[in-house]
């Protein structure tokens, strides 16, 4: 009996002896390998580490959050670490999240860290391996390959389309006078049309699958958002018997259908060698279509990395610009000094109507700029990108374990007071070019940096700066929603809960 208390006894100071080991590199009850620093020195020393809500380190501090209730987390997590970079331990791999323009540099600038997170894998079904997910030779390649098709000559070609639709929708607001406008009404259409027909070549409002389409795309993202919000819905098999598995089946058909349909119909005309004319018999200006066909004549792209770049483009393209465009109205309205400067520059800087201005005459509107990048910076429609190691990596001064994930959190590094004294207010004057001189190059990263930055940016900057100059030209902004009634919250793209409103009046 005492023989076998004693092996017992050795047995089990063994077996503590061992874990008291493998703790030092493991958090063994999350799951995950710990990341440690390069000097030896404790990890909170160096970043904050986040307790989680249970011993199973941060696995189920998520479990069912609402869209809101994880901003909120993470703005909180923010708060806790008071301005570090933090960490959490989630199950199979530790996650560092980024809230430092100085510790962001050494991340956009690595030529090792473009790999994508994990979160992006729920986009996959929809963006198969497009642009925005892909990694090594075949983003490299389809990167080379499409940047030219963004390039300032293509968007000149562009500028007729939201030139176009910018007059459609303004046609549209002069029937919405004196009414409380929900803008979800009105933007994310004027953006869902400009980039597909600059991408696909195809005019939405003229097609009845058009409204359809959209709506495909509104409930494939409300499948995302509830996956984000409960990791059990990552493992397919819990998905299946648990999620909306069954509408993003439906919805995934709905848009892969119609993307598929279109592009078909542009390789006829483009395999018959036919001009390039639309219905109306005008000059097409699809150059990203136009670029993917012809690398699929030259056997460098077959017809799934068509339709996967398609739709990235469409999905990256859409809500991004209709996030930013809906706040920076809201802000116009809310601060009328600042709409009633950018009114004044519109009377200086542009004599022409609408319909003549130049890309040159956009590019004069010095302040207007300043407000879509305050807007920018304080309402990021990308609020967090994520990256991870592919392999054991040193990232300012900690060793990264294979697999581990990143977290930039941009929506965190622009509301930084180092870098942007009383950073909730609205500053349009901040990016007056005397007022950035002195500012961090990471500290105002809306469309990322680095190797793996936005490749529309030009796009949107000029696709929404003419929207604004026919709204404002034509409109005077009244605020409804107020600034402290919103509810922030993350979608893929960031949403506030309540549909945004405003008042128009005719400008006279
Ligand atoms: C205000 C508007 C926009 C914002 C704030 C924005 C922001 C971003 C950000 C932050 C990224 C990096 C994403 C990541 O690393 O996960 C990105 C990538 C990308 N964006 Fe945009 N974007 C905007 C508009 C557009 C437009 C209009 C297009 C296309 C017409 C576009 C196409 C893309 C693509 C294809 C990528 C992936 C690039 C790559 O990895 O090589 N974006 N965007």
């Amino acid at each position: 009996m005492l023989y076998t208390l004693l092996i017992t006894g050795v047995l089990l100071f063994l077996v503590w002896l061992l874990l008291r080991h493998l703790d030092k590199s493991y958090f063994l009850l999350a799951g995950a390998k710990r990341i440690q620093t390069i000097d030896g020195s404790p990890l909170e020393s160096k970043v904050a580490v986040l307790p989680g809500n249970s011993i199973f380190g941060n696995n189920l501090d998520v479990l069912n959050m609402t869209p809101s209730r994880l901003f909120r987390f993470t703005r909180d997590a923010y708060a806790k670490s008071k301005g570090r970079n933090y960490v959490w331990y989630f199950l199979w791999a530790p996650m560092l999240n980024v809230t430092r323009a100085e510790d962001v540099e050494e991340i956009f600038q690595s030529t090792k860290l473009i790999t994508k997170n994990v979160v992006y894998e729920l986009l996959k079904p929809f963006l198969g391996e497009g642009l925005l997910i892909s990694t090594d030779q075949k983003w490299h390649f389809r990167r080379k390959l499409l940047t030219p098709a963004f390039h300032f000559n293509v968007l000149q070609n562009f500028l007729e389309i939201f030139k176009e639709e910018s007059l459609k929708l303004v046609q549209r607001l002069e029937q919405s006078l004196h009414i409380d406008l929900p803008l979800s009404h009105v933007i994310p259409q004027f953006t869902l049309n400009n980039v597909c027909e600059t991408a696909l070549g195809i005019k939405l409002d003229d097609m009845a699958e058009g409204d359809k389409y959209r709506e495909a795309i509104h409930a494939l993202e409300s499948v995302m958002v509830e996956r984000v919000c409960n990791p059990l819905l990552y493992f397919q098999p819990y998905f299946y018997f648990k999620g909306s598995y069954e509408k993003h089946v439906k919805h995934l058909k709905i848009a892969h259908d119609f993307s598929s349909h279109i592009i078909e119909r542009k390789r006829q005309q483009f395999k018959a060698g036919a001009p390039a004319v639309d219905e109306c018999g005008r000059k097409q200006r699809y150059a990203m279509l136009d670029t993917l066909l012809a690398a699929e004549a030259a056997g460098q792209i077959d017809h799934q990395g068509i339709c996967d770049e398609v739709n990235t483009f469409m999905f990256e393209g859409y809500d991004t610009t209709s996030t930013c465009l809906t706040f920076t109205l809201l802000m116009l309205a809310l601060h009328g000094n600042v709409q009633q400067r950018c009114v004044q520059e519109l009377h200086e800087s542009l004599a022409a109507a609408d319909m003549e201005l130049s890309v040159f005459d956009y590019n004069q509107l010095e302040y207007l700029e300043c407000v879509i990048k305050e807007s920018l910076r304080l309402f990021p429609p990308v609020p967090f990108l994520g990256r991870q190691c592919t392999e054991q990596s040193i990232v300012n001064g900690l060793i990264l374990p294979k697999n581990a994930q990143i977290n930039i959190h941009v929506f965190d590094i622009m509301r930084d007071p180092r870098h942007f004294p009383n950073p909730s207010s609205f500053e349009p004057e901040r990016f007056l070019p005397q007022n950035t001189v002195e500012r961090h190059p990471f500290a105002f990263v809306p469309f990322s940096a680095g190797q793996r930055n936005c490749i529309g940016q030009k796009f949107a900057i000029l696709e929404m700066k003419v929207l604004l100059v026919a709204v404002l030209r034509n409109f005077k902004l009244l605020p409804v929603t107020r600034l402290e009634d919103i509810i922030m919250e993350y979608g893929i793209v960031l949403r506030s809960q309540q549909s945004v409103q405003l008042r128009l009046e005719r400008r006279v």
